[in-house]
């Protein structure tokens, strides 16, 4: 074999596989669905209300609602923020947040999406 041929089958090999499958990888991309999923206009629309202010992509500084910021230090508890997301109104009934579970805006899987992105927050 020719030197360049098996320098283009090296390129072509490590194209192919550029990183081996993880967690990373996989959580990496449950984050961005996450993100995609709460930025939609049609889906969470969660920045209609809400900063992010520690998420360069999200460009709004709606101050509606308290900003988006330090969610793992202060929802701790998966199921509380599950719950927030799934009926705010349980927390608070006169809440303007929509119930996005209880009105099937969002899944189950699609709240946990979310969710997993908050956590980068
Ligand atoms: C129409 C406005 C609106 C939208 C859209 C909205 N929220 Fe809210 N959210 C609120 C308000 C207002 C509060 C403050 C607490 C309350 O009124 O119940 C709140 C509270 C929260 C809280 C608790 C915050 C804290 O610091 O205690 C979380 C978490 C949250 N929202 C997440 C989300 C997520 C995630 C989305 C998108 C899927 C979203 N919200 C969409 C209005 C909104």
């Amino acid at each position: 074999m020719r030197l360049s041929s098996l320098v283009f089958a090296i390129v072509a090999s490590l194209l192919h596989n550029p990183l081996p499958a993880g967690d990373v990888i996989e959580n990496n991309s449950r984050v961005d669905e996450g993100r995609r999923l709460a930025h939609d206009f049609d889906k969470g629309n969660c920045l209609a209300c809400h900063a992010a202010p520690t998420d360069p992509q999200a460009i709004t500084k709606a101050n509606i609602a308290p900003p988006l910021i330090g969610m793992r230090a202060r929802f701790g508890d998966r199921q509380a923020l599950r719950s927030q997301i799934w009926d705010a109104a349980k927390r608070n009934p006169e809440t303007i947040m929509p119930p996005f579970g209880r009105h099937k805006i969002l899944s189950n899987d699609e709240i946990e999406l979310i969710i997993d992105y908050l956590y980068t927050l």
